[in-house]
């Protein structure tokens, strides 16, 4: 089983600027909590308790301020700074302490999943134990996404970075599964036209071995990169919509900690006194309510 993450959340913001000047994008409201919640929702609904997270240089206490260590949670966080954005596969040479002899898994801080299965897919892609596993989307526009072929065992047998000509309309996803070769094939990978070490080429070593699987989100799961301001207000309409309508919320980190049973009542409690008097505490309070027995 893979018990190690790491959530990539830094990043230049260029898209989304002004906005991003002072304050990083993983920290700014997807609509009632830090777009950083999401990311690190899905590590622990993949059961997933040992979480590095890589943050610019310089911003590491504004993180500590939401997220100090992870205790509140029932899980370990710690934090890396990156002094500049070198790219996703930096997060493996970054990492390679962290990782040690492990397989690991790697979200980027500002992608949004939602949907049925969701949970049983990702421990699925937990149990990864050789080669390299990728989230699959489909997506009207193929042409603005690294996009994957994949054959009917689903493994991935092409990938290209925004295809001119139509290969596949499966995009590629910030959610992967590594096993622990990749600190080694990041190693070898060298600066692309744009100045950055790219996913895609650290994938590619992967399929080049015949080592790169899929895994799809069906139609019944959404999948959004909020990477721009339209983007980004768009998944807060869908948050909204979704948490108005079901009085259910996504991504309570404390939440899916107690479900989990890496938390009790008390740091539920606790979170309650850390957020102060707000809506993210009435709905923990009603957490409790709702699992009396
Ligand atoms: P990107 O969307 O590639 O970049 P960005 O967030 O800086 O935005 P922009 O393109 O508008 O400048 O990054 C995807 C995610 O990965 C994002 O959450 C930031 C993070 N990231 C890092 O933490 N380090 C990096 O070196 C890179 C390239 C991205």
């Amino acid at each position: 089983m893979i018990k190690k993450g790491i959530i990539l959340a830094g990043g230049k913001g260029t898209r989304m600027s002004p906005v991003t000047k002072a304050v990083n994008k993983q920290l700014l409201p997807i609509y009632d909590k830090p777009l950083i919640f999401y990311p690190l929702s899905i590590l622990m609904l993949a059961k997933i308790k040992n979480i590095l997270i890589v943050v610019n240089k310089g911003q590491l206490q504004q993180y500590k301020k939401i997220i100090p260590d992870g205790k509140s949670l029932g899980i370990k966080i710690t934090y890396q700074e990156q002094d500049k954005p070198k790219g996703l596969p930096d997060a493996f040479l970054l990492g390679e302490k962290f990782i040690g002899r492990d397989n690991v898994a790697m979200i980027l801080g500002d992608n949004f999943f939602y949907g049925q299965n969701l949970t049983g897919k990702l421990l699925n892609s937990t149990k990864l134990k050789k080669g390299a596993k990728v989230v699959l989307h489909k997506v009207q526009k193929p042409e603005a996404f690294g996009v994957a072929k994949i054959n009917n065992k689903n493994k991935i047998i092409m990938i290209k970075e925004k295809p001119k000509k139509f290969i596949s309309d499966l995009a590629i996803t910030g959610l992967y599964f590594f096993d622990n070769n990749v600190v080694k094939f990041a190693k070898k990978l060298k600066p692309s036209k744009r100045g950055e070490l790219e996913i895609v080429d650290l994938l590619n070593l992967y399929r080049k071995k015949n080592q790169l699987s899929a895994d799809l989100i069906g139609r019944g799961g959404a999948w959004l990169d909020t990477g721009s301001i339209e983007d980004f207000y768009k998944t807060s309409a869908f948050v909204s919509a979704i948490e108005n309508r079901q009085g259910f919320k996504i991504a309570c980190i404390e939440e899916i900690a107690y479900l989990n049973k890496w938390i009790t009542k008390r740091e539920i409690n606790s979170a309650i006194k850390f957020y102060g008097n707000c809506e993210y505490s009435n709905y923990l309070k009603k957490i409790i309510l709702w699992n009396q027995n």
